[in-house]
């Protein structure tokens, strides 16, 4: 695991943004696993600005995002769908064929879920995987108690998620309460993990995560694991370890 201090968010959006850089560079066809949130937001602003600059070519890049919403369509504004168009496939020139998230209209979770997992093994795997995570340690909707062992599954959301996430919908009651998203398994088969983390709401989480035990009841903490995690935090994020 390593652990990169930032100096502020711009700062971790910054250094998120070259290693995701680097890997597009040095391989142009790579698989990049992709994250919503708010955390991920300046990450992507700067790969659209050096877009926009002629440094970077995302014609033969795919994307896997995380997860979406289960009942949400495409044009639902509230969809993953919909924030990883608005706030970066829209700015950039990705094969709107490679841009891959799961389902949400698919009534069945079992096939919705079966689907995406053969999309990420027809294309080799994710090279890199972006994260953000949540206060209660959860990774994408992979919530504390989730098993480890799962690939993509559909997810109830926990009170603490609906309360966390209810500030993207009109009313908390519109907030859907299942998703389906990579499991814990499909996120660790990822070649390296790249995690963003500010603010002081999540000094607690990372340190537990990252310097306590690896259990199910953290699901972050799993990522001690991984042979090629990294993790940057801006001070307030990495404020108690
Ligand atoms: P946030 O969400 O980036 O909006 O804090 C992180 C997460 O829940 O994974």
């Amino acid at each position: 695991m390593k652990i990169i201090r930032a100096a502020s968010y711009q700062d971790m959006s910054r250094k998120a943004a070259n290693i995701l850089s680097a890997q597009v560079i040095m391989k142009p066809n790579c698989v990049l696993g992709l994250a919503t949130g708010s955390t991920p937001i300046g990450t992507y602003k700067q790969l659209i600005e050096w877009y926009e600059k002629g440094d970077l070519d995302f014609a033969e890049v795919s994307t896997v995002n995380l997860d979406e919403y289960r009942g949400l369509s495409k044009d639902d504004e509230q969809s993953y769908w919909h924030f990883m168009h608005v706030n970066l496939f829209d700015h950039i020139n990705i094969d709107p064929a490679r841009v891959h998230l799961p389902d949400g209209t698919n009534p069945d979770p079992a096939a919705a879920c079966a689907d995406y997992d053969a999309v990420i093994h027809d294309l080799g795997g994710i090279d890199l995987q972006l994260l953000g995570i949540g206060s209660d340690g959860h990774i994408a909707f992979n919530e504390p108690g989730a098993a480890f062992e799962l690939g993509t599954h559909c997810a109830n959301l926990t009170e603490d998620t609906i309360e966390a996430n209810k500030r993207f919908f009109a009313r908390k009651e519109d907030v859907p309460r299942q998703a389906y998203t990579m499991g814990i398994k499909t996120i660790m088969q990822a070649r390296k993990i790249l995690m963003v983390a500010n603010g002081p709401k999540k000094a607690a989480i990372i340190k537990q995560a990252f310097f306590g035990p690896v259990m199910p009841e953290v699901p972050a903490s799993i990522l001690q694991m991984h042979p090629d995690f990294t993790l940057i935090g801006d001070a307030e994020a990495l404020a108690l370890i």
